[in-house]
């Protein structure tokens, strides 16, 4: 799939920008998280996977200081003088591009000037991570026309910078890490404070599959904002009395429950949702280990329900579509997935009836909302590459 959206630049490189050397061609997967949902910017535990949706920049170097470039999806072409780069200017696509070029410049990096093209197949708005998708797969390109050292984790933080401070959206380090450093075949269980990732292989005997709901998200920005509101407001409670806390993850439920008192009841509901999601990536991981996907799959559930009353951030289609896959006979649990308010969920299900589930569940789901639902199996993808 990636070679006919690499071949798909390349072409519309030749074509738009017309002279020698050929472009290189970086690609970056979009990511579905398995567990450990709104627990990043806590500093907690994360547990997500590549797909096989691909972002695709073709780069060639030029010898100005100018950075031009093109999104086929959008069919507009954009340039900006890398010197004049400033947040907030450029709003869209283009936002990705020269958000990535300012943030590589604001850690201290010499950026080459360039010509890009850009494609691809995450769909926006689905909650899988198209926009760090294009940032990670922006920064492999240009670390290589300006020969910069590609290290993933580094890397992956200047993507989110870029994101919070150029774009203006406040993500935690999540889509970022899994598009720069997702592996083949293993999810990440990824702790948020260290950075330091330990892989989940998937056995061949599950298949993860991605529920499209159709529903393109809404008043995600303001609501994810309000979300980190209330957890750093619950942060700001437990300190009163125990000044060493630093980020919910520092918190387990005994002590968020002697502060309820503390805290108004939003707050403790939000802060009680993070404190026991950052444990369930661990425990999914020695779950899958241990050849126990029903276990796995009853925590995909639970944290499905935790994000639906504690921290109210699923919808109407993503409570039916999880539904709906829990009633099939090869599925073992199943969630929302990314920040909520529509887009994705995600479901574990046994190899050997995922083509039913995919069949039944996705009629079943459609019929019921009167939407299209799209589903898809993907094997877990490896993080950014040159191709
Ligand atoms: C979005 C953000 C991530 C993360 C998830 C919720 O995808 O970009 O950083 O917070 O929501 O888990």
């Amino acid at each position: 799939m990636n070679a006919i959206l690499s071949d798909l630049a390349r072409t519309r490189f030749a074509r738009l920008f017309d002279y020698a050397p050929e472009p290189m061609v970086a690609v970056a997967p979009g990511r579905v998280n398995l567990i450990g949902e709104h627990t990043d910017y806590n500093d907690g535990y994360v547990l997500p996977m590549g797909i096989e949706r691909y972002a695709v920049v073709a780069i060639a170097p030029r010898g100005d200081d100018v950075l031009r470039a093109h999104s086929v999806g959008f069919a507009e072409t954009v340039e900006a003088p890398l010197s004049g780069l400033r947040p907030a200017s450029d709003s869209g696509w283009f936002g990705y591009v020269a958000g990535v070029a300012w943030a590589l410049r604001e850690r201290g990096e010499k950026v080459q000037a360039a010509d890009l093209v850009v494609a691809g197949n995450v769909p926006i708005g689905a909650g899988l991570s198209s926009s760090a998708a294009l940032e990670i797969a922006v920064a492999r390109a240009l670390c290589h026309v300006s020969q910069l050292e590609w290290d993933p984790v580094r890397m992956a933080s200047i993507a989110q910078l870029a994101e919070n401070q150029y774009v203006g959206v406040r993500c935690g380090i999540m889509d970022q890490f899994a598009a720069a450093a997702s592996r083949l075949g293993s999810a990440l269980m990824l702790d948020c404070r260290s950075l330091e990732a330990i892989p989940v292989p998937i056995p061949d005997s599950l298949k993860i599959v991605v529920m499209d709901t159709g529903v393109r998200r809404s008043l995600t920005a303001s609501e994810y904002n309000d979300r980190r509101q209330s957890c750093e407001a619950a942060v700001a409670a437990v300190r009163k009395k125990h000044p060493d806390v630093r980020a919910l993850r520092d918190v387990d439920r005994d002590r968020l429950a002697e502060m309820e008192h503390g805290m108004d009841s939003m707050c403790y509901k939000r802060a009680m949702h993070v404190v026991v999601e950052t444990g369930r990536p661990a425990a999914f991981a020695a779950a899958v280990a241990q050849e126990n996907p029903t276990e796995a799959g009853r925590l995909m559930n639970e944290s499905h329900e935790s994000l639906r009353n504690l921290y109210e951030v699923s919808s109407e289609e993503l409570d039916v579509v999880t539904s709906a896959a829990r009633e099939h006979a090869g599925c073992f649990g199943a969630r929302m997935s990314g920040a909520g308010f529509g887009g994705c969920a995600v479901a574990l299900v046994a190899s050997d009836q995922a083509e039913s589930f995919i069949s039944e569940v996705q009629a079943t789901y459609s019929a019921a909302v009167g939407l299209n639902g799209n589903f898809f199996v993907s094997q877990p993808a490896a993080g950014a590459t040159l191709v």
